[in-house]
């Protein structure tokens, strides 16, 4: 009983501000609730803030998967490529289209595909590649460019992050974002495509809606509304902020628990890491005892995948995935993470792992 009356630090949360709050009752005060003009300008300042062309907004990250798949025309006959180290998301959207997953293991440092595992597997049947930048650290996006098959760049976690100093997203010949309520800026649920290749995001605006068409052919209700586009304009404007405060609680874990679990290496100068997750591996306790002493000590430390894809679908032979898998835990980052809280968490695991 006294165990649940402490106030837990959670895992995550998202940053909603007074500014938020207005965004979204203008709207509502407007009338204009559906998809309008201010889904439109969101579309546009997404699309400026990563530079490239344009943008379309949808329901969520996964609508979004599963339009851009749509856009190169991913169909039963091929085969797509994604890290196991994923969530269900992206394999749930090659399955919308009925294609077939191939699934690649990690780099255990970085958490990113092992462009040395794709490039084995890789066979003529793979007509795409997604690429997740996870936990917000950029997967090394050129050289997988250099293999030639198309790239979706799985930006759900990276928004703002850069690779080389450009942003991520601006590599792919198509990308996608999710903005859920953890993401790095949130519409509650919500996606969105973006691309250079009008030819792409033609097609996806076309099949993200199917009202007033003059043909019939499939196709979906994946709409993002004003409400939540104004909600997410609001946070566009302060996400660089965001990720200056991410980064700084950064340092700090960095700076007190670098001698105590194996960190994944910002391993290049010129990548931008934008932490949306902050990731230890232990390397001495079990880790379901950790994460059960961590809940009772009134902190909510996660597995930042579930499970990996390769466990759902009983398939071996992804070491480093599992290895990952079986060490490594999430800590709670995110902008509104009080200091003092930030030292309980570091004490915390400074005597688990002690
Ligand atoms: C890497 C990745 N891609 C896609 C998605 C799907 O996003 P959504 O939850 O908005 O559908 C997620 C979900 O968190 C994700 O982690």
């Amino acid at each position: 009983m006294y165990e649940k009356l402490i106030a837990m630090i959670p895992h995550s949360r998202p940053t909603i501000e007074e500014s938020d709050v207005l965004a979204v009752s203008n709207i509502l005060r407007s009338g204009n609730i559906a998809q309008q003009n201010t889904v439109k300008k969101f579309e546009q300042e997404l699309a400026h803030y990563i530079g490239v062309k344009g943008g379309v907004a949808t329901s969520s990250g996964t609508a979004a998967l599963h339009l851009a798949l749509l856009a190169l025309d991913i169909t039963k006959k091929d085969t797509v490529a994604m890290p196991s180290y994923v969530c269900t998301a992206v394999l749930n959207a090659v399955n919308y289209v009925g294609a077939t997953p191939l699934l690649i293991d990690i780099d255990p440092d970085t958490f990113n595909l092992d462009v040395e595992d794709l490039k084995r597997k890789l066979t003529p049947r793979v007509k795409a590649v997604i690429v997740p930048h996870t936990f917000g650290l950029p997967a090394d996006i050129e050289e997988i460019m250099a293999i030639g098959v198309p790239i979706i760049e799985d930006c759900a976690h990276s928004i703002g992050a850069a690779y080389k100093n450009k942003m991520v997203g601006s590599f792919g010949d198509i990308s996608i974002f999710s903005f859920y309520a953890t993401k790095m800026i949130t519409t509650s649920e919500g996606g969105m495509v973006t691309s250079n290749a009008e030819k792409f995001l033609e097609k996806i605006r076309d099949l993200r809606d199917y009202d007033n068409k003059a043909d019939y052919i499939i196709r979906y209700n994946y709409k993002m509304t004003d409400i939540q586009a104004s909600l997410g304009l609001s946070q566009l404007k302060r996400l660089n902020q965001f990720i200056e405060i991410r980064r700084g609680i950064a340092q700090k874990y960095n700076a007190e628990l670098k001698n105590l679990c194996s960190l994944p290496v910002n391993y290049r100068g010129d990548s931008r890491h934008i932490y949306y997750r902050y990731v230890i591996k232990l390397h001495r306790n079990g880790i379901e005892s950790f994460l059960k002493l961590s809940k009772e000590k009134g902190i909510n430390c996660e597995r930042p995948i579930f499970k990996p894809l390769h466990r759902y679908l009983n398939l071996q032979g992804f070491n480093n995935t599992d290895s990952v898998w079986e060490t490594a835990v999430s800590i709670p980052i995110y902008p509104t993470l009080p200091e003092e809280n930030v030292k309980t968490i570091v004490e915390f695991i400074k005597n688990v792992i002690n």
